[in-house]
């Protein structure tokens, strides 16, 4: 799966915790990566240490059971700091959640070609023109096999732009389906 684009990690590390716990709880025997790309190299260097504030995250709607599971508690260095909590190594060490700094607006590598199952691409299309919405969803759908999704923010649409049109069917909700 890919989370393009990821900020520091959340929302990729939510994903992979998700997904550890449907196989930790033997619901499904799947493997899985989860891809976190962004412009932005020190929001991928904060979401490879995985580390965030305890008070901030715990209050993840629906997620409290996942945190307990597949987070630690770690001392913060600064005296008197909020308590931090780290990503536990089940999840990065064993690259369930990579990381790498990418401009979206240009062509992933062709490896990456028809490759991926899901795509999460949440609040960014909103601030992007037409023009530049079309080159982001041009560079997605390469990398989506037939039949993936696209899942984008509730608050953003496709609906009515061409290369949206061209490559996907809109299946409800913010996710579009890979012709
Ligand atoms: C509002 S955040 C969304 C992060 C995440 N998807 C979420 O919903 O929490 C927008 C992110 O888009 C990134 N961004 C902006 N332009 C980009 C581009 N051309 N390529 C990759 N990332 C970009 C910014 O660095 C920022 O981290």
């Amino acid at each position: 799966m890919l989370s393009a684009p990821c900020s520091t990690g959340e929302e990729t590390y939510s994903i992979a915790m998700f997904l550890q716990n449907l196989v930790d709880c033997k619901i499904f025997n799947f493997d899985f990566k989860v891809l976190g790309l962004d412009i932005d190299a020190e929001a991928i260097r904060h979401a490879n240490k995985g580390i965030y504030e305890t008070e901030k995250v715990k209050n993840a709607n629906g997620f409290e059971r996942l945190l307990e599971r597949y987070t630690t508690p770690i001392m913060n260095p600064i005296k008197n700091g909020p308590e931090l909590c780290q990503i536990s190594e089940k999840i990065r060490k064993e690259k369930k959640a990579m990381f790498g700094v990418k401009n979206l607006m240009e062509p992933l590598p062709s490896r990456f070609k028809d490759y991926v199952d899901v795509v999460f691409c949440k609040n960014l299309i909103i601030y992007l023109n037409e023009k530049n919405k079309s080159r982001l969803i041009e560079n997605l759908q390469t990398t989506i096999k037939k039949d993936g999704l696209l899942i984008i923010g509730a608050s953003e649409s496709g609906i009515g732009n061409a290369v949206f049109k061209e490559h996907f069917e809109y299946t409800g909700v913010s996710v579009y389906m890979k012709k």
